[in-house]
């Protein structure tokens, strides 16, 4: 089968196209015919052996797929050949098969696509339990979501502004910020050329309930201090670069709660609450809720593909289409 390749860690461009032999179902685990695999920010920190966790080479990048179920493992249950799904996986995805644990596969919500089912899984249902989950959003609260146009950041401003929430997108540039107002935010603030904190505590008058935060470096700590008392931060990611180290006084003094979330480890050790987003994301979809795919490329311009997204050029999910 055609696979994205990482023989050497580096850039984009040391992703290549290869034949590879085909996985086959091991206990426990599918083998999915790849329709499309969505591109994420963590697949360049992967490529370039900057993620939290090595992957050893000669290895296949991307975590997000659709597509159908090929062959089923041994003791796998609630699955079948031909069965549309969508998954994630540590790596592999960017192939013609990808090999998946049973667990980290699920059936796709009715109404979308395999580019959208792609685009749909892992940013969603991140967003998801940053703002319901452990973010406790309710109607009416003032949620600020930074890196609002990127995957997991414009997902968070679409779920939010559904639940009802009130909700402020910050993000580098005019044309970024665009793209929220168009999911619905009621706020925008270009954080490279305005005074973050200052711009909140304007917009939302008592400051902030929550705060979704996927970017870090020097965005988090103004960020944090235009909470209100008793409000919520939630770490996703730092794509900025830097983690940032935050004065430990300013979530004493306004009894601010800061939580992390890190969707592969909490998916396996909590399946019930994952359910729960599954289904409160079903919802939603049934609603007409789809994720924003602002391109689709080729497997053989994969490259290309990650290139523009480490370049921060897309202004939602990049989708790499496998099969028709
Ligand atoms: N905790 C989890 O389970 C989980 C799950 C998914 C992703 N993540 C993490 O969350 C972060 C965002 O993921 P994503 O998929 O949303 O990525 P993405 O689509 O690339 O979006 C990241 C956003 O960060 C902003 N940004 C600021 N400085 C940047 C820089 N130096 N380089 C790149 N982007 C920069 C960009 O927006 P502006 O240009 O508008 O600033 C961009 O839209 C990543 O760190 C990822 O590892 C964590």
């Amino acid at each position: 089968m055609r696979a994205a390749r990482v023989e050497a860690y580096g850039g984009p461009a040391d992703v290549v196209i290869r034949d590879v032999p085909a996985p086959e179902a091991t206990p426990g685990h599918v083998v999915v015919d790849v329709a499309a695999a969505a591109l994420n920010f963590p697949d360049l920190l992967l490529i370039a052996d900057r993620y939290q966790v090595s992957a050893p080479l000669p290895f296949t990048p991307g975590s997000e797929f659709a597509g159908r179920v090929a062959a089923v493992g041994e003791g796998v249950t609630g699955l079948a050949v031909g069965d549309p799904v969508h998954g994630s996986v540590f790596s592999g995805a960017l192939a013609e098969q990808v090999l998946a644990p049973a667990t980290a596969v699920s059936p796709i919500p009715p109404g979308l696509s395999m580019v959208e089912a792609a685009a749909f899984r892992v940013t969603y249902l991140t967003a998801y339990h940053c703002l319901v989950t452990i973010g406790e959003l309710a109607p009416e609260q003032w949620v600020v979501v930074l890196g609002a146009a990127g995957g997991v950041g414009s997902a968070a401003v679409d779920i939010a502004v559904r639940l009802g929430a009130r909700v402020i997108a910050a993000a580098s540039s005019p044309e970024r910020l665009a793209v929220c107002k168009e999911l619905g935010a009621e706020a925008c603030i270009d954080y490279t050329t305005e005074d973050l904190k200052l711009r909140i505590k304007e917009i939302t008058g008592g400051g902030a309930d929550l705060v979704v935060d996927p970017v870090g470096d020097r965005w988090a700590e103004p960020a944090l201090r235009a909470i209100r008392w008793g409000g919520r931060f939630v770490v996703v990611g730092f794509a900025g670069g830097e983690i940032p180290r935050i004065p430990l006084n300013l979530v004493l003094l306004k009894n601010i709660t800061v939580r992390g979330i890190e969707l592969r480890t909490w998916s396996a050790r909590l399946p019930e609450e994952t359910a729960r987003a599954r289904e409160g994301l079903a919802t939603l979809v049934a609603q007409g809720m789809r994720p924003l795919v602002s391109e689709v490329h080729d497997l053989d311009d994969v490259a290309v593909a990650l290139q523009r997204v480490a370049d921060r050029a897309p202004t939602a999910k990049v989708v790499i289409r496998v099969a028709d």
